[in-house]
């Protein structure tokens, strides 16, 4: 700490010195992008931290492409995204867990060569509880030539992302990205309304004994999943102690305690549902490339996430997230029961 004080860094001024230093040619057009999805992450924030005091605690009465309830929060979140990011000229188009086709940017608006997919709302059931919720966003260079953008430029590889990152609306609200130079973490102060830096350069250890899956579901996983929980679980000579369990019902939330003190998330395939629950292109491939970015490791059991094709917008994949050493065993523990 230079004269014993914290610097202090603002997102804006992380973004465009990374932006400096990673892509000297670019025109700033992607920093933009980047600063008004934090912008719209504050006013998420702020509607997020007074819900309970207004009409937007609840259902909306509608059901979702998912199937879902929408929470009056889920609409607001999403339709403020949209609205933020539809007139800048940076999006040709956007792909969110709410909507069931393209969101295509109004004739009105210039179109421009990055895609975003987002989750305008994760843990929507944790809404009414106050429970940490958060926005997940990732952002693609378009493929398509010019003019309106198309599900092709959406649905791209984890691998060929640009960015990703989620706001968490938690005890603070934190801002994490990466842009493929590490995972940096930004805590929203309130009153400056600024997002500053507060966790440089985030890395998870290569194993930590914390596990977060959703137990009510064990008897429709496969054999291969409650084996290797009964063995992260058991107290003996070769394990040591057992893993803690800890399993918030947030993704976003889950994910970001395992980022900061390592662990395991796991939301597998089961007899329910076929392909897991979580969707790959808004939830699971952004949080992949942070997860490798950070030193972990993300996959669907068998193949890396960050490697997988997406086949639709809200293609559902089964996730394995979190230190390396971990995903690693649960994968050996798959791959037995597969060659049995
Ligand atoms: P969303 O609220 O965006 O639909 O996501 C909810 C997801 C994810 O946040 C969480 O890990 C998972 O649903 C919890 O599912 P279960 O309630 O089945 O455990
Ligand atoms: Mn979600
Ligand atoms: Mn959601």
């Amino acid at each position: 700490m230079a004269n014993g004080h914290q610097k202090i860094i603002t997102l804006d001024r992380h973004i465009m010195e990374t932006q400096r230093q990673e892509y000297p040619e670019a025109r700033g057009d992607f920093s933009k992008l980047l600063m008004q999805i934090a912008l719209t992450g504050k006013i998420i924030s702020s509607e997020v931290n007074k819900a309970g005091l207004l009409d937007v605690i609840g259902t909306t009465g509608i059901t979702n492409i998912q199937g879902e309830d929408v929470q009056k929060l889920d609409q607001f979140a999403n339709q403020t995204m949209i609205r933020m990011m539809d007139h800048i000229g940076m999006l040709c188009a956007m792909a969110s867990e709410e909507e069931e086709d393209l969101i295509h940017i109004p004739k009105a608006y210039e179109n421009g060569n990055y895609v975003l997919n987002f989750d305008p709302l994760d843990g929507s059931s944790n809404i009414d509880v106050n429970v940490s919720i958060g926005t997940i966003f990732s952002i693609h260079h378009r493929v398509t030539k010019g003019g309106p953008g198309t599900e092709e430029d959406c649905m791209q590889k984890g691998r060929e992302q640009l960015c990703a990152g989620y706001i968490l609306y938690g005890s603070s609200t934190m801002l994490v990205y990466t842009t493929g130079n590490g995972v940096h973490g930004f805590t929203l102060d309130p009153v400056v309304g600024e997002f500053l830096l507060s966790h440089p350069n985030i890395k998870m250890p290569e194993r930590a004994k914390i596990y977060s899956v959703n137990e009510s579901n064990y008897d429709i996983w496969d054999q291969a999943l409650r084996d290797y929980v009964s063995h992260i679980k058991k107290r003996d000579k070769e394990n040591g102690t057992p893993y803690t369990f800890r399993y918030i019902g947030s993704l976003v939330a889950d994910f970001h305690r395992n980022l900061l003190k390592g662990g395991i998330f796991l939301y597998p395939n089961d007899k329910k549902s076929p392909h897991g629950k979580l969707r790959l292109l808004y939830e699971a491939a952004p949080l992949a490339m942070i997860a490798e970015q950070a030193g972990g490791t993300a996959s669907n059991g068998s193949k890396k996430i960050m490697d997988i094709e997406p086949e639709s917008l809200h293609q559902r994949v089964p996730l394995y997230i979190g230190c390396k050493k971990d995903v690693e065993e649960i994968e050996s523990f798959i791959n037995k029961h597969k060659n049995k």
